[in-house]
This record gives C-alpha cells, structure tokens and sequence, in this order.
C-alpha cells in the first residue's frame, strides 16, 4: 500500500510539471471559456421531436446516466451521487434542465464540449469518473438527441456536495495533463448516425461504436493504471470496480457454459441469462438501465462482445481431476461451510430446491463467481447479496453481512469452492472476510 502511494506521488510530481505546460498550452489552443462565447445560441431543444426523444432516450439507456446522476429516485439525473474512487469521493452533478443548479442553460456546444473533451459550462474541467472519455466517440447526432432528452426531463433544483478527494487529486487543473496522455478525443462527427444493423458486419460495426462509446463497458472492465486511466492495450481484461470484480470480458468462452449471443443479449437486457449467474453489484444498475435500450441495440452489443472473444480455455472448462485440492483446504472449514450453507442457501440453491422455480436460477457451478481466480464476488455476494427491486423479475438474495462472523463466510466461500468448482481451492481467512467488508461497495 505504501509503496503504491509513493510510486503515485512520484509520477504525480511529473504530471504536475506536464500539466502546468498542458495548461499553458491550452488556454493558446482553446482560448479560455467566456460566457459570451455563446451568446448568440440559446438553449432551443426540439422538445417536441418525439423520434428525437426516443433517440436521447435509448442513448441514455445505454448510457446508464440515470445510474450515475441519480441519488434519490424521486429525482432522476439531479445528481448528488458519490462515486468512491481510488483518490476520493466524486459526486455526480445535476443534468436536469434547472437553469441555476443544472444544465438548463447550456446550448447545445456547451454540452457537446462537456460530453467530448470533459469541460463544463463555465470551463471548469470534469474529472474522467464521468465517462467522457467514452462519450468522446459518440456522434454529434447522438449527443445532440442526449441533450434534447435530458432537456425534456423534470428540473430539479439540487447542488451536489463538495467533492472530497485527496491532494493532489483535488486540484482540477491537474486533469488538463491526464486529458493530454489518457483522452483520445472522437473526431467530430456531422453525419448521419451510423447505419442501422442489417447485416452481420453493420451489426459488429454498430456494437462496438456502442460499447466504446455511450455504453462505456470498458470503464470498468478494463484494467486501470495508477492515475485510473484505461490500459488502452489490456482492453476488456477486468478490473476491480466498487468492491467488486468486473470479469474479463474477453473469456466468455471458457465460462462453465460458453456464453452464446442470446445469453447474452438476455442478460444485459434482463439481468439474466440461461446457464449464467444473475447481473449483481454494479452490473446490476447497468442491466436496469439497458432494459430501456432497443433490442436492435442490444444485439448488435451482443455481436461485437462475441468478436472479442479469445479462444476458450479447456483447462479451465474440464475438471483437472485435481478436486484433491480440497486436500490443501482445510476439511473443518468446508465441513463448517457445508452445515451453514444447508441452513442459510440450501432452501435456494441446492440442487431441485423448492425455490429454484422462483426466476432462473441456475446452479452455482455454471456462475463466474464460484469458478473465479478472485473469491471477492463470491465474497461480496454472501455480504450484499441482490438487493429486491419491485421493478424487475425476482432475482433476491438476501445479504448475510449480518448474519454471519468473518469466519463462517469464509468457511461457506471454501464450501462453495470444494463444491461447486473444479478450479485450486481458494486461500481465504476472516482477515480477507474482514477486508472486503470494509471496502467501499456497491450493492
Ligand atoms: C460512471 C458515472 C457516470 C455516468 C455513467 C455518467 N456520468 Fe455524467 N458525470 C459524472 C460525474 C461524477 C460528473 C461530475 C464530474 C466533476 O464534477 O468533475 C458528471 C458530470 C456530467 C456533466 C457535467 C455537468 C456539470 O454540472 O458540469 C454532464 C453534462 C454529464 N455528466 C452528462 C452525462 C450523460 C449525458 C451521461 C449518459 C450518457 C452521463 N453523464 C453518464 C458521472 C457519470
Ligand atoms: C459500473 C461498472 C460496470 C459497467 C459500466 C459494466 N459492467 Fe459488466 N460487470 C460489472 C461487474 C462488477 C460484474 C460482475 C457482477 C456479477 O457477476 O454479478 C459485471 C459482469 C458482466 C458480465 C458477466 C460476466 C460473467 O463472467 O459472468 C457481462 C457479460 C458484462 N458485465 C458485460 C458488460 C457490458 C457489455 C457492459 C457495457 C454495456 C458492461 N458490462 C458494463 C461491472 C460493470
Ligand atoms: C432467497 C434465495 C437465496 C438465498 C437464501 C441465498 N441465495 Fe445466493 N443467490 C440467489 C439468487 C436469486 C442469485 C442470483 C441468481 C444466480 O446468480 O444464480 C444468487 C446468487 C448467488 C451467488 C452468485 C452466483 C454467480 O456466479 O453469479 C452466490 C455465490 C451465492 N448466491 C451464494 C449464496 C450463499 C453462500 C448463500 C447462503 C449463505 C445464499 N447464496 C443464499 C438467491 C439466494
């Protein structure tokens, strides 16, 4: 931990340098921001374009902005969320059309400069947690449907929390020198949006415009340096994002089942697929958002995510017979785990439990949890469980942070292992039990 702060001062005192020259250089590249600038465009959205709407919409969906913008549901896109990341609490911003607390009075440039080069209205720079260095990508035509979308949304009046990140973090300047190494800004585009999927290659090309772009996938499962930035080169490798493993996206068939393209347009779609754990922690808001994208969409996501796929993994598929792992493992601790677990989740995930019927729930065996190199989800799933929500199909798991000593849930996560993977056993203690609870998380 010490070593890893004394490595980020380090290339932070050479940022620094380089940000004071980016800075420099920018206000002679791009003239520093006056409100007069604009003077002449105000705010005219084409509220009354239902098509346009829909547009906004389904790109918001895919967006998930309303996941990052909203803290209080009865007031979607005002903002006010905290986002934990690595250098501090960033909250997010009002995008509702309040003329004093949002956007109500930014033109359309002024939202379009913010979405490609991270520069608010009065010319402040935003920090990459809004995902602008995605957004960057999309069309004009499709930023410009986001705007009349969010335009049409109630104004709320709300300001967000002062942001409390650590020095030097907290010097917004600074993000001038991460924009210079790590934004690849999109070319601006004024055409058409791109062609509708017809054909297989429209469909690849259309997917990976959306998942690079206004669905940001790779934001969390691509690896990040020291400074948060994408490795560009380790692209959909995963990360670790709020407590949680964001899994490869790269290894989806060396999965227990090889993901097909229904499974997973169902499961970005729905939260769920055949022959795969339900979407839960951070994925789960993603799911709920992507149920308002089109279907056309969602295929063509599909498609691309198959494209990126490396060749499957046998040795990760086959029982390496090497189940003497359990050996290694400590048999108190799995005898432990499996009484736990036949009072605590048997009632739900033993084999023809009586509420298997309830959703599709498949055997822990086929989800990546169980099977990964990492038990933090497995972990984090007995912690947090899957919060209910009235507006999707059944997918509960209760949370058993409470109900459980440190010890017991590692001796249930040893259970599971031993169980329901051929994968080495894990080597867990209460110590790691302990460090996950702490860990800011996203249920
Ligand atoms: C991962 C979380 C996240 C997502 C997803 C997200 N945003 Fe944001 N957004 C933020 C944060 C955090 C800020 C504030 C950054 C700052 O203050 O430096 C922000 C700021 C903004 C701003 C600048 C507002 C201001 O007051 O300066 C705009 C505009 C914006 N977001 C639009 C969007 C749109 C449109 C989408 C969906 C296409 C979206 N955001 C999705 C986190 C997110
Ligand atoms: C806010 C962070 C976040 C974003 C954005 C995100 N994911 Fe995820 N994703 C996760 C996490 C965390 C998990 C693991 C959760 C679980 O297994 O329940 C996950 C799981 C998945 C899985 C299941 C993998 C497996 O092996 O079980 C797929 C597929 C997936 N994501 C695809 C996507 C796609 C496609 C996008 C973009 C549309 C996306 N994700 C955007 C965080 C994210
Ligand atoms: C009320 C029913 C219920 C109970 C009780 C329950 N679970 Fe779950 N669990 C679910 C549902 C629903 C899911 C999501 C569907 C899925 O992924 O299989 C899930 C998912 C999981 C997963 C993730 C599977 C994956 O790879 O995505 C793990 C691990 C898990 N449960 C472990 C446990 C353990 C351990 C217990 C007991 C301490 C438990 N569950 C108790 C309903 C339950």
């Amino acid at each position: 931990m010490k070593k890893r702060s004394i490595r980020l001062a380090a290339s932070l005192c050479a940022l620094s340098c380089a940000a004071f020259f980016a800075a420099t250089l920018g206000s002679l590249v791009h003239p520093p921001f006056t409100s007069t600038a604009n003077a002449a465009e105000t705010p005219t959205p084409l509220l009354t374009d239902t098509a346009l709407l829909q547009h906004g919409a389904n790109l918001a969906a895919i967006g998930d902005c309303v996941v990052c913008h909203t803290a209080n549901r009865s007031a979607p896109f005002a903002g006010d969320r905290p986002l934990d990341t690595p250098f501090g609490t960033i909250y997010s911003t009002n995008i509702t059309p309040d003329r004093k607390t949002g956007i109500g009075d930014w033109t359309l440039s002024d939202f379009t400069r913010s979405m490609r080069r991270g520069v608010a209205r009065d010319g402040h720079l935003l920090y990459p947690a809004f995902p602008y260095p995605h957004f960057t990508h999309m069309t004009d035509t499709d930023i410009a449907a986001l705007y009349v979308y969010l335009m049409s949304r109630d104004a709320v009046q709300s300001t967000a929390p002062a942001n409390r990140l650590t020095f030097p973090f907290s010097v917004r300047p600074l993000i001038a020198a991460w924009n210079l190494f790590f934004l690849h800004p999109g070319v601006e585009v004024n055409g058409e949006a791109p062609a509708e999927p017809a054909t297989h290659d429209a469909q690849l090309i259309r997917g990976k415009y959306l998942i690079d772009g206004p669905a940001h996938c790779a934001a969390c499962h691509t690896p990040t340096n020291l400074l948060g930035a994408e490795k560009r080169g380790d692209a959909f490798d995963g990360n670790v994002i709020e407590g949680w493993e964001a899994p490869a996206l790269t290894t989806l068939l060396s999965a227990p089942e090889p993901w097909t393209h229904d499974q997973l347009a169902a499961y970005l779609r729905t939260g769920f697929a055949d022959q795969h754990g339900a979407a839960a922690g951070p994925m789960r808001a993603v799911t709920q958002s992507l149920t308002n994208a089109s279907d056309a969409d969602i295929d063509a996501m599909a498609t691309y995510l198959l494209s990126l796929q490396k060749p499957a993994e046998t040795s990760r598929r086959e029982s390496s017979k090497a189940t003497q792992q359990t050996a290694q493992a400590n048999m108190n601790n799995i005898g432990n785990g499996a009484t736990l677990f036949s009072a605590a989740c048997a009632s739900c995930h033993a084999t023809n439990a009586p509420m298997t019927t309830l959703g599709s729930r498949p055997s822990l065996a086929l989800g990546t949890a169980v099977n990964a190199h990492d038990p933090r989800n497995a972990l984090r799933m007995i912690l947090d469980g899957i919060p209910t929500d009235r507006s999707t199909r059944a997918a509960f798991m209760p949370g058993f942070a409470d109900t459980f000593t440190n010890a017991q849930i590692a001796d249930l996560a040893a259970y599971l292992r031993s169980t329901f993977s051929s994968q080495p056993a894990w080597t867990l203690d209460e110590a790691d039990v302990e460090r996950l609870r702490k860990e800011s998380h996203e249920p």
